[in-house]
């Protein structure tokens, strides 16, 4: 936590350090505080007799546009007829160059600013993934009976994409058997609310793992591991059951925590003694049978 405000509070000062540096260019031109090399520029033209007075030389920028100001205010600006309009002339190419450089300053301030803020961004979803209410944090599934309802009106198997996983329901008669095959007790958090929530990952190479409705399993369309309703592997090369997540049950909700992945059930754990219910959905050559 303190690792995250220290990186608000860094991105937050380059922020106001670039947004003050902006400022001041912007205030610099305004009062005619122009470049070192303008500033020579000009001395040079004075020297040679061009330009303005002695008297005016010792003016300052702020001081030359406070008279400016002055002199708009007063309304003593006085129209002047066609005759006296000067001839056209070319712009100075040393006001161009200093126009493109304060363009090129600024498109490099805006762009390190940028770049600052993406990176502050990154490392703060990085850092804090729970943050979002997507994949890495706590996700409310719903009411108890409402979940249910919604698993059996999917067939079995309701998929959350927020979460990333599958919702099933966990028998109450297995409760017992996976308490002994999964090694501890309870054999995972939120066992006892009926339920498992299966992280979509295949753990065999990571592809996503679908329900098959004919047989009731999950079956990997990769290379053709299946799996149980509970996500136990029943066959093909998965070195394990489907990896899950911690669940717990808070004022009446189920509430999957999908930044605690468990690690899925030894080969050989069949808790629920689930067979195929049908037809594979997976092609002879996947290996589903
Ligand atoms: S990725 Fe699923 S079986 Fe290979």
């Amino acid at each position: 936590m303190e690792i995250v405000l220290a990186i608000i509070g860094l991105v937050l000062l380059a922020g106001v350090l670039l947004f003050a540096a902006s400022r001041r260019r912007d205030s610099d031109s305004a009062i005619s505080q122009v470049s070192a090399e303008t500033r020579r520029a000009d001395r040079a033209r004075v020297k040679a007799g061009v330009g303005a007075s002695a008297a005016d030389d010792d003016l300052t920028g702020k001081e030359v546009e406070r008279a400016a100001v002055l002199e708009r205010r007063t309304g003593d600006i006085v129209p002047v007829s066609d005759a006296e309009l000067e001839p056209w002339v070319a712009p100075d190419p040393q006001e161009i160059g200093v126009a493109r450089r304060q363009f090129l300053n600024r498109a490099i301030i805006a762009l390190f600013g940028f770049n600052i803020s993406a990176f502050g961004l990154a490392v703060i979803a990085q850092l804090w993934p729970g943050a979002s209410e997507g994949f890495g944090s706590k996700i409310n599934v719903g009411e108890l009976n409402e979940v249910r309802s919604q698993i059996q009106a999917a067939n079995g198997f309701l998929y959350k994409p927020e979460g990333r996983m599958w919702v099933t329901e966990f028998p109450a008669g297995a409760l017992e058997k996976a308490n002994v095959a999964y090694g501890t007790s309870p054999a995972w958090p939120g066992i006892e609310a009926g339920f498992k929530a299966l992280f979509q990952k295949c753990p065999h190479l990571g592809c996503r793992v679908p329900e098959c409705g004919s047989s009731q399993f999950f079956e990997c369309p990769c290379h053709g591991s299946f799996y149980n309703q509970v996500g136990e592997k029943r066959g093909g090369p998965a070195p394990r059951g489907m990896d899950f997540f911690a669940m717990e049950v808070s004022g009446g909700s189920l509430v999957v925590d999908t930044g605690t992945i468990i690690e899925g059930p030894a080969i050989g754990v069949n808790t629920t003694g689930q067979e195929r219910e049908g037809p594979s959905c997976l092609g002879a050559s996947t290996g589903g049978h």
